[in-house]
This record gives C-alpha cells, structure tokens and sequence, in this order.
C-alpha cells in the first residue's frame, strides 16, 4: 500500500477543521494529520494534538500559545503568533485544508500556493478579497487549487464529467436560501441573531451561518466561481434550491446540465479535495432515493437579499472592490453578532461601503492588505453613525 498523504488542517477548531479530521479518522490509511493550527482554542487543539501527534501545532493567539505549551505530545513542535500558521506550511504536508474564517485566511492560501503544494480552500474569502494576487499565486509550479466550498466541489465534478470546457455555457450555483428564503424585506426587519443562526439544512461556524441569512454568501459564491473557472459574471447564475441536494450545475451549449447530487454533508467535499483525482472509499451523505422527495428551484428574492447584487457587482467591478465587500461584511456581520446593528444593516452597511471604494488596483498583497483595512474603517464609521 502507499504511504498517506501528509495532510495541515488550519482552522483545525472550527467546522471545516473538525470534519476534516473526521475524514482523516475515517480513512486513515490514507490520510495522516502532520499539522494542526488555529486562533486560540486551546483546550480542542490540545485534545486534537493528542490524537493525530503532528509535527506541528500552529497557534496565532499568544495567550493561547502559553496555555498550550506542556499539553502537547512529545515529538509536537509549538509555534505561536501571527505567522504561526503559514509557518505550519512548511512542514511535511502535500495538502493544507485552509479552514480559517474571514480576511484572516489569506497568508495560509497564499502561502500554500507559493510553497507549490495542494490548497484545499475552504476559506474562500481569501480568494475573494485577494483575487489577481492569489491568481499569480497559482501559477506556481506543483500549486493545486481545489475547493472545498460545496457548490464549487460540485461545479469541479460536473466540469470533470465532460472534456469539452469550451462548450460551457453557464454554471448554476444553488442556495438553500437559508432560515429566512420567502421573507419579504419588511418581515425581515425584527429578525434575532439566533433567527439568523438556524440555518435549515448545514450546520456551520457562525460567521457563514449569518453570510448565508443574508445571500451573502452566495454572493461570495458567485466570486469565488468567477475566479476558480475564469467564467464571466453574465454566466454564473444562482437557483434557490431548499433541500440542498443539488449542490450545483454545469450547462453546456447543447442545453445539456450536469449536477452533482448528496445529502448536505461537508465532508464529502473535504474528503474529494483531499483525495482528488481520485475518491474516497468511504460514503458521505449518499442518497436514499426512497427517502429524497421532491427538489424543488426557484429565482433569489434580490429585493429581500441585495447582498447577492451588491457581489456582482463588485465581482464586476473587480481589483480590490470584492476584498471591500468581504472587509464590509466581516465587519457588519462581527458588529450584528455583537448585537451593535439589526440584520437588515448588514446590507446597508455593504452597500455604502461599496459605494466609496476608491477603485484601487489589487496588484499587490501590500494593497489587497491595505484595501481590507481602508474598508474596514469605513465600515466601522458607518456602525459607529448608526449605533
Ligand atoms: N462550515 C462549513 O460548512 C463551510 C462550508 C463552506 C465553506 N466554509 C468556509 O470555511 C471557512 C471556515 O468556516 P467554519 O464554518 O469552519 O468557521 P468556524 O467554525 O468559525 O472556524 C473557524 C476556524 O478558524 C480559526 N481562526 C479564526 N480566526 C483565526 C485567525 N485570526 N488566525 C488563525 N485561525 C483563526 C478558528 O480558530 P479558533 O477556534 O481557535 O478561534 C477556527 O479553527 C470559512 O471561510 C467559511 O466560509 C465553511
């Protein structure tokens, strides 16, 4: 048999990361966990560490990194601080799962990139804000880019089920249309945090639970797509589909449509980008026909969700105007969760931060850096009127 493929989980805590190692346990003569790294959940990335004993154990939160030194295997080399986790990169692992939340994700992704190994992207806000400097990123030899992202892993598996790629005539995103599709904009005005967290058919870290609320992220989808298969905007359209069993499309020319159909499980993408090209020999989320019912598609509510326009047209916009959007939404949504601002703010506060972008070029970190923080301020600004 072959040896594993040495695999760093970053983001280890959260709901990609965990999964992952659920993927990892459930094959594990094929996957070995050689790195782990997160913010500062000490006590889960103490117990994780004593499971898998990496090579390394990343940690960007200084305190968190003094309370875990001594509670790690022999042999599990500690590094600490804000570079920690790109640090993980270098150690024996052919794929990184970047499963970091928000702007924060950008070192890993290009880190992994430029070390010329495979990124398993979950976080897909680095790609979003980052877009032309992750795209150089890419080009280096041995650099792999497969998503993890549900509708993306479906949209690469319908991609690799017909080898004529110029016959692409549109990729269709599908949504659950989360805990308030069939909302009007007036019945959304009183909406809880807990409302927003209930999300009817995944179960994700808090931060993409309140995204998909608001639309938003599918409108981050809609980036994401554009820039992992060069597809223009005009051709990416996105179906609400509320069982979450089609995870996306592919239609070519001749009207023909490929979708990839699974219960809505995570791990079945992670365990796809992990393994890609080939798969797995367990099963997640497989279909029970008997069981499935009726799938049901309709058109977004635009009015209701305007995050979804406002994507396009920052993705339309292109250079740094998505890293704004992304900027402006992390900070709305951090300010909503801290109950600073209503649900519905959330896409004023995009709308008006879209508004003042400075139409800045992303041809550098140094300016998809700095593009983040000028926007982040105006948003906090903008909070800091309303509240
Ligand atoms: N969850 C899903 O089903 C799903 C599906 C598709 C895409 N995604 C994408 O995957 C990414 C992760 O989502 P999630 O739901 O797994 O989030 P999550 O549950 O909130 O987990 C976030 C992870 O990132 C770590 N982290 C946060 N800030 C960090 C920082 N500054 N430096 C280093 N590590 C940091 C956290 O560490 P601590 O625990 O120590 O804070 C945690 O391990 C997001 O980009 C999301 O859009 C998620």
């Amino acid at each position: 048999m072959s040896r594993p493929i040495d695999v760093a989980v970053l983001g280890s805590t959260g709901s990609i990361g965990t999964q992952t190692l659920e993927v990892v346990e459930a094959e594990p003569d094929r996957f070995r966990i050689v790195a782990l790294g997160a913010n500062s959940s000490v006590d889960l990335l103490a117990e994780q560490a004593l499971r898998h004993r990496p090579q390394v154990v990343a940690v960007a939160s200084p305190e968190a990194g003094a309370q875990l030194r001594g509670r790690l295997p022999s042999g599990t080399e500690l590094v600490v601080g804000e570079g920690a986790l790109v640090d993980a990169v270098d150690s024996s692992c052919q794929v990184v799962v970047n499963g970091v939340v928000g702007f924060a994700g950008l070192d890993v992704t290009l880190a992994v990139l430029h070390a010329g190994k495979r990124l398993a992207l979950a976080n897909k806000e680095s790609l979003i804000a980052g877009g032309p400097v992750v795209q150089r990123a890419w080009q280096t030899p041995g650099a792999e880019l497969v998503p993890v992202d549900s509708e993306h892993a479906a949209v690469h598996q319908c991609l690799r089920a017909n080898d004529v790629a110029e016959r692409v005539d549109r990729v269709v995103l599908t949504a659950s249309g989360g805990p308030f599709r069939g909302r009007t904009r007036a019945e959304l005005v009183d909406v809880t945090i807990d409302d927003a967290l209930a999300h009817p058919t995944w179960s994700m870290g808090p931060k993409i639970t309140v995204d998909s609320s608001t639309l938003m992220n599918k409108g981050l989808e809609v980036i994401e797509a554009h820039e992992l298969f060069g597809i223009d905007y005009d051709r990416i359209e996105v179906v609400v589909h509320p069982q979450s069993i089609v995870h996306s499309m592919v239609t070519y020319t001749d009207g023909s449509t490929i979708a990839q159909l699974s219960n809505p499980d995570m791990r079945l993408p992670i365990a796809y980008a992990l393994a890609y090209p080939d798969r797995v020999a367990t099963a997640f989320g497989p279909l029970d026909w008997a069981a499935v019912g009726p799938l049901e598609f309709g058109p977004p509510d635009l009015e209701a969700f305007p995050c979804l326009g406002l994507a396009y047209d920052a993705g339309r916009a292109g250079q740094t105007a998505p890293a704004w959007l992304n900027a402006a939404n992390e900070v709305a949504v951090a300010a909503f969760l801290a109950s600073e601002i209503a649900w519905i703010d959330i896409p004023d506060v995009c709308k008006g931060v879209l508004e003042r972008h400075d139409g800045a070029s992303a041809d550098s970190v140094e300016a998809v850096i700095d593009a983040d923080r000028r926007a982040r301020h105006v948003a906090r600004q903008m909070i800091e009127r309303r509240t």
